[in-house]
C-alpha cells in the first residue's frame, strides 16, 4: 500500500497514541504464567502483539479479544503452558521471539518458534547462549544463531549473566527463564534498557531486586493475574512530537503516554534541542509512569550530540529523531547506536537512505549517524522497506517537507501504530 502525505501547516488538538507494544506484549506473557484471570486495557492492536497472543493460544492459553481495546486471559500457573501442535509464529516481533525463547527453555515440552524474512535474520544468539548457559537445550540455523529455532525445554538452572548488549529482549529472556529456575537469575547490562519487564512481574508478585545496572529475580514465584491498563506508547507519540515542534502553528497534547524514563529519552533530546515540551498530569499506573505531553512549535532547533546512556532510552525513536536532525540548526552526532543495525531493518542504513531521499545532509557511521541541517526537505517517494518506524518517520519528513510525499509500503505501520494515517489527518492542519 501507498501512503500520500502533503505538507502540513502544523499539528493541533487533544489526542491519544494507541497502547504501548512493550508492555502490551508482557501483559499476555506475564499473564498467561500468572493464576487467575488478566484484563488488559488499551492492549495495542498491532500485529506485533497479534503475534504475541497467537504463540500463547497454540501454548494452550485461553485469550479473548483484543476486543474494543481489552484483551482477557486466563492464566495457567508457571507449569500450565502446554505443548504447542505447531510452529510458533512470531511474525515481524522480535520482542515475541525473544521473550517467548525465555519462557520455552523452561518448559517441559518441545517447541519451534520461526518468523517472518525480517525477524529470521536478526540475531537471536544473545538469548540462545544465556539461554544454554541455563541448561537450555535450543537448536536452529548457523548454530542457534537464527530462527526458526527449535527449544527442548527443561529444568533450568540460575544464571548470573553480565550482557554484552544492553537489550531489554535479551534482559526479560533470561528473567522470564529465570522464573522457572529455583534460587536467583541476575542480570546485568552495560546500560539500563527498559525494565517493563521487571516492574510488571513485581505487579504480578514475583521477587524482584533491581540496581542501577542489574536485576535479580527469584525463581518459582507464585504470579497472580491483575487489570492492567496500558498507557499510550511513547514510540508511536514521537512520531507526532517531532511533526508538531518541527512545524510552525503547532500546539498539541497528547494524553496518557507511557513516561518510563528508560524509554523517554526522545523527550530529553528533542528538549535539549530546544523543543517546547512541558509534561503535565503525571501519575502511575500499574507500576508505570504516566502523563500527558504538551508539545508546541519550537522556536528553533539546534543539533546535539548523543550517545551512551540515553541511546537505550531512545533506541526506536532514532529514525523520526533523525528527521528533526535534518531539519535543525548544526550537526547532530548519534553515536554507540549499532544496536540499529539488528532492528527491523538496518535501521543506520535505512534511516540514512530515507533522508537523502528528502535532500538531507546524511553520514552513516559505524555505530550511528552524522547529519548536517539543512533549511528544508524535499517531499519524494520512499520505501519503507517493510520497517514500520522507517514508513511513519517517511511521513513525519512528508508532513515538514515541501511538495508531496508518497510512502511506499506503508501497511507495516499496522505492526504498531494501526491508525496513524487518521491520527495524523485528525490533527494536522
Ligand atoms: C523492546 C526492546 C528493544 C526495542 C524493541 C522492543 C522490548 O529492543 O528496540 O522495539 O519490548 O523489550 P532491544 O531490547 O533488543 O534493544
Amino acid at each position: 500500500m501507498d501512503m500520500v502525505i502533503q505538507p502540513t501547516g502544523g499539528l493541533r488538538g487533544t489526542v491519544t497514541v494507541p497502547g504501548d507494544k512493550s508492555i502490551s506484549h508482557r501483559a499476555v506473557m506475564i499473564g498467561a504464567l500468572a493464576e487467575g484471570e488478566t484484563l488488559i486495557y488499551n492492549f495495542l492492536p498491532g500485529e506485533d502483539c497479534l503475534s504475541t497472543i497467537n504463540c500463547f493460544r497454540k501454548l494452550g492459553v485461553v485469550i479473548e479479544g483484543p476486543a474494543e481495546g481489552m484483551v482477557r486471559v486466563i492464566g495457567r500457573g508457571l507449569a500450565g503452558l502446554q505443548e504447542p501442535g505447531d510452529v510458533l509464529d512470531a511474525g515481524n516481533s522480535g520482542t515475541t521471539m525473544r521473550l517467548a525463547l525465555g519462557i520455552l527453555a523452561g518448559q517441559k515440552f518441545f517447541s519451534v518458534i520461526t518468523g517472518d524474512d525480517s525477524l529470521r535474520r536478526r540475531p537471536m544468539a544473545r538469548v540462545t547462549e544465556p539461554l544454554r548457559l541455563m541448561g537450555a537445550h535450543i537448536e536452529g540455523r548457523q548454530g542457534g544463531r537464527l530462527a526458526p529455532l527449535a527449544v527442548h525445554g527443561g529444568k533450568l538452572r540460575p544464571i548470573c549473566y553480565n550482557s554484552p548488549v544492553a537489550s531489554a529482549q535479551v534482559k526479560s529472556a533470561v528473567l522470564f527463564a529465570g522464573l522457572f529456575a529455583q534460587g536467583d537469575t541476575v542480570v546485568s547490562e552495560p546500560h539500563r534498557s527498559r525494565d517493563h519487564t521487571e516492574r510488571m512481574l513485581r505487579h504480578f508478585g514475583a521477587e524482584l531486586e533491581a540496581d542501577d545496572k542489574s536485576v535479580r529475580v527469584k525463581g518459582l514465584p507464585r504470579l497472580t493475574g491483575q487489570v492492567i491498563k496500558v498507557p499510550g506508547d511513547i514510540s508511536s507519540a514521537a512520531f507526532l512530537l517531532v511533526a508538531a515542534c518541527v512545524s510552525p502553528g503547532s500546539d498539541l497534547t497528547i494524553t496518557g503516554v507511557g513516561l518510563n524514563p528508560a524509554r523517554s529519552g526522545i523527550i530529553d533530546a528533542l528538549s535539549e534541542m530546544g523543543a517546547d515540551i512541558t509534561l503535565q498530569n503525571l501519575r502511575e499506573e500499574g507500576g508505570e509512569p504516566v502523563g500527558d505531553i504538551r508539545v508546541r512549535s519550537a522556536v528553533k532547533l539546534t543539533g546535539v550530540k548523543l550517545g551512551g546512556e540515553i541511546i537505550p532510552r531512545l533506541i526506536d525513536e532514532v529514525p523520526v529523531l533523525a528527521v528533526a536532525a535534518a531539519l535543525a540548526e548544526g550537526k547532530t552526532e548519534i553515536r554507540d547506536a549499532a544496536e540499529l543495525k539488528v532492528k527491523e531493518s538496518n535501521r543506520i542504513a535505512s534511516t540514512a537512505r530515507l533522508l537523502s531521499g528528502f535532500g538531507a545532509s546524511v553520514e552513516e557511521l559505524a555505530d550511528g549517524l552524522s547529519i548536517k541541517g539543512v533549511r528544508s526537505l524535499n517531499g519524494c517517494a520512499c520505501e519503507s522497506g517493510g520497517d514500520h518506524r522507517i514508513a511513519m518517520a517517511a511521513a513525519v519528513a512528508g508532513l515538514l517537507a515541501s511538495g508531496q510525499t508518497l510512502v511506499r509500503g506503508s501497511d507495516c505501520i499496522d505492526i504498531s501504530f494501526p491508525g496513524f494515517k487518521n491520527v495524523l489527518e485528525s490533527i494536522s492542519l
